[in-house]
């Protein structure tokens, strides 16, 4: 207050509100200059700008004012209230930028980035489905069924009654006395066998269970099973079928060899062996033995058959009036020779430097 103006109390009272609204920038400015956090801002628009903040405690004091003195300090009050918004926006948004300069200090926007891992699909998936769609050019229809399945299917109308001996070469996890984890994919013949009527041409890709398991043998592993039901056809068909789906599987020049063997659900009944994709045959690769045929030049890669009659009359088809012919192919032994896998179980390791390699 200038000392020539001639002090009444009112114009004492408006010359102090008029000298706070003054000073609360100035004050406001210095006290952000100490504040370094975001925190620290809010803390001092909450002290100025506040519900009771110094600002609002000047507002409350013009009230008091004379009415004639109100407009001026009204202006000066929203003059302080503009002033200490800008201040106030103005440091929180040097302080937001502060802090996101810290957070990508040491960033380098140039460094490439990571690519994303890239999925792909498993090599016993990739067998399944080109072999499925070798076949299903042929004609062959793709079903399935369940990998918990009951004893008829999987092996009474297979022609394996209760204490079979062949039973104990596939033996599984029962579920119940009757129920237990397919041993093969066989109980397709037979589920697809009472579902349709002939002619059947099915293959059927899926998992299977054994109680087995070492260098060569793991407790689940993948088979596609094969079955042809016509009123005429024969071995040298299904012997035509498999060649090709080899040649087209492993190239022009793999030959195949056929064993008698026994299955109890085909008559005659055969082991198909084909030339070793690794050594072409020849039980060695660049003078070092061939260890995935173990030097023999043959793999052996599915058992096959005529289908029994016996089984025709389980599924209440005619045998004197039907042939068929049904094979079962191992997925992981193919996987191995096409792609040269030398131990089974790397398949389900789950190591994806090795799952990586298959497209
Ligand atoms: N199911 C037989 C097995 O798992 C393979 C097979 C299928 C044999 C079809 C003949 C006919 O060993």
């Amino acid at each position: 207050m200038s000392p020539d103006t001639p002090a009444t109390a009112d114009t004492a009272d408006k010359r102090a509100l008029l000298d706070v609204l003054e000073r609360l920038a100035g004050e406001c400015e210095s006290a952000l200059g100490q504040a370094s956090s975001l925190e620290d801002v809010e803390a001092l628009r909450v002290e100025f700008l506040g519900r009771k903040g110094r600002l609002a405690q000047a507002m409350n004091a013009m009230a008091k004012l004379p009415p004639q003195d109100k407009p001026e300090a009204g202006k000066a009050a929203n003059t302080a209230k503009a002033a200490l918004a800008a201040l106030l926006d103005a440091a929180l948004e040097t302080r937001k930028r502060a802090a996101a300069a810290a957070a990508f200090a040491g960033f380098d926007p140039t460094v490439p980035g990571r690519p994303p891992l890239q999925g792909s699909l498993h090599p016993v998936t990739l067998v399944m489905e080109e072999v499925c769609d070798i076949l299903s050019r042929l004609g062959f229809s793709v079903v399935a069924g369940p990998e918990v399945e009951n004893d008829w299917n999987n092996f009474e109308a297979l022609n394996m009654p209760p204490d079979h001996p062949a039973r104990d070469m596939q033996d599984t996890l029962y579920v119940t006395e009757s129920i237990l984890l397919r041993t093969h994919t066989s109980p397709l013949q037979v589920r697809s066998m009472l579902a349709r009527k002939p002619p059947v041409a099915v293959i059927a890709p899926g998992k299977v269970y054994r109680r087995d398991s070492d260098l060569t043998h793991t407790p689940m592993f993948h088979q596609i099973e094969g079955l042809l039901v016509d009123t005429k056809t024969s071995m040298s068909d299904l012997r035509g079928v498999l060649a090709h789906v080899c040649r087209k599987l492993f190239g022009d020049d793999t030959r195949l060899r056929f064993r008698p063997s026994f299955f109890p659900f085909t008559e005659p009944s055969a082991e198909v062996d084909i030339s070793c994709a690794i050594c072409k045959g020849t039980g060695a690769c660049n003078g070092t033995p061939c260890r995935v045929c173990k030097t023999t030049g043959w793999l052996e890669i599915l058992g096959c058959g005529m289908v029994d009659p016996g089984v025709f009359a389980q599924v209440g088809y005619d045998p004197e009036t039907y042939v068929g012919w049904a094979f079962g192919m191992g997925v992981e032994r193919i996987a191995m020779l096409k792609y040269g896998i030398g131990d089974l179980r790397m398949f389900f390791e789950n190591d994806l430097r090795f799952l990586g390699q298959f497209y």
